[in-house]
């Protein structure tokens, strides 16, 4: 038997195949609270310019209501011949209050509901995620004015470079999370208009007052032209590419992690509650969450390029391609809010190890660079030139198996007769560290203040 709500011009209904591929209730069931918010203002708006009756808008709103408690307590009638949330609600409404569920469509397509469902769906999301990267951001914070003064080695190309302080190192991955917070408000401000009214493509010759369910529905108005209504995805695209972007923040940090609790680093431990074990091995306590964390980027950058591919090359208007747009939305959504709590999680749980992290940062003669800036300072030697002794001072302790502090006033002055005692003061990590005050720089002094000013700006 076919489907009612659309089949009048049909004598058979679908093959099972066709009603498998086409039916989307499995998963657009997810969307059902933007779709009976939407439904209540399109209501409400067809009561308002005379279109339907109050009685009629006063079943419609009591339906959607106890259909929303049915949905919430599990009693939901879900059909798959019904296709998708949007029919299914429909369908259930008309079978409550009769006549009056009939009007509701009017002057609506599920084309422009859909639209609809998907914006308010992700403009939720978006308030959700941001909530939980000013919850991450506040903990980096707390870590941070901790740990502004517990030195650790800063690398580039992974190898040893200068003498760094965890507390800037968080406060990196705090800057990277304010601009992804930022990214999805710019993405939130630009989606926020209303797709609702657009009906099918063109419109409707019905009196509706687009403006007023817009306003209803929390947007700042109605899009302006009823095929792009209908038709763009590009905020949800947007979404993707910014949850991309975090999901690859998150990743670097977890891989961080990953690296810190390897014992050969020792930076960092992680408490039972964010470790597991092996099954054969007794001794493992593996950094499983972290490492979870670091792949999940494929799920969120695969939905971002499986939407865009999905978009790519469609007609305008509407196409039921874009029925693809939502599992890989959902999907997306809900493996950051677990990757942000994930990452919440290790940061207050991580116990960094004071002691290791300081014998690690004055390894590799990661104060090279304050021995060079010391030549240039006080013998006034041209940077190059400073960079080039200092050079054969490493290759010297390194020779000597010797840390460049270890080496004797003597050794020094056979390459740079006139280096003093004074010297030995710079080559120490927290000499290296205090010394860089410069803007932005990692003394701990300004990781303080930095953390100050986001602990202001987050509270
Ligand atoms: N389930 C559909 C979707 O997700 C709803 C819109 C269907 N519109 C249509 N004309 N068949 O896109």
């Amino acid at each position: 038997q076919g489907n009612q709500q659309w089949g009048g011009r049909y004598s058979g209904g679908p093959s099972a195949i066709m009603e498998a591929i086409n039916a989307s209730i499995g998963f657009d069931r997810k969307m059902w609270r933007q779709d009976i918010r939407g439904s209540l203002a399109h209501a409400a708006m067809l009561r308002h310019v005379g279109i339907i009756s109050a009685d009629d808008e006063a079943a419609i709103k009591e339906g959607l209501t106890a259909i929303g408690a049915e949905i919430e307590a599990g009693e939901f009638p879900f059909s798959e011949a019904l296709e998708d949330i949007h029919m299914n609600i429909e369908a259930r409404l008309t079978e409550r209050i009769g006549e009056a569920g009939k009007r509701l469509h009017t002057a609506r397509s599920r084309n422009d509901q859909v639209a609809l469902d998907v914006r308010l769906w992700v403009r939720d999301a978006i308030d959700g995620l941001d909530k939980q990267l000013a919850d991450l951001m506040q903990a980096l914070v707390e870590r941070a004015d901790e740990h502004a003064a517990t030195v650790m080695p800063g690398f580039t190309h992974l190898q040893p470079a200068q003498p760094t302080t965890l507390g800037h190192h968080l406060l990196a991955y705090v800057e990277m999370l304010g601009r992804d917070r930022s990214r999805l408000g710019d993405c939130r401000a630009r989606m926020n208009q209303s797709p609702l009214g657009a009906a099918a493509l063109c419109g409707s010759g019905f009196p509706i007052d687009r403006h007023m369910t817009a306003q209803a529905l929390g947007f700042d108005g109605p899009m302006r032209n009823s095929l792009d209504a209908v038709a763009s995805r590009d905020f949800a695209m947007e979404f993707l590419a910014a949850l991309s972007i975090c999901a690859t923040h998150l990743s670097r940090f977890a891989e961080e992690v990953v690296l810190w609790t390897n014992p050969y680093f020792g930076f960092v431990k992680l408490s039972d509650a964010y470790t597991t074990g092996s099954s054969i091995m007794p001794q493992k306590r593996n950094p499983d969450a972290a490492e979870l964390v670091r792949a999940k980027v494929g799920r969120v950058a695969g939905a971002l390029v499986g939407l865009m591919t999905v978009m790519k090359g469609l007609p305008l208007a509407y196409g039921k391609d874009m029925q693809e747009d939502k599992e890989g939305i959902f999907d997306a959504a809900e493996t950051m809010a677990l990757a942000l709590a994930a990452t919440a999680g290790m940061v207050r749980d991580m116990k960094p190890d004071a002691a290791r992290l300081r014998e690690a940062a004055g390894a590799g003669f990661s104060t090279a660079t304050d021995l060079a800036d010391w030549l240039v300072r006080e013998l006034r030697l041209p940077f190059r030139d400073a960079h080039h002794v200092t050079g054969h001072l490493v290759a010297k302790a390194e020779a000597r198996g010797v840390d460049l502090s270890e080496l004797t006033l003597e050794e020094m002055q056979a390459e740079e007769p006139r280096i003093h005692n004074g010297v030995f003061q710079v080559l120490s990590v927290e000499a290296s560290v205090a010394s860089r005050t410069s803007y932005g720089g990692t003394a701990p002094v300004n990781v303080r203040r930095m953390a100050a000013e986001w602990r202001e700006r987050l509270a």
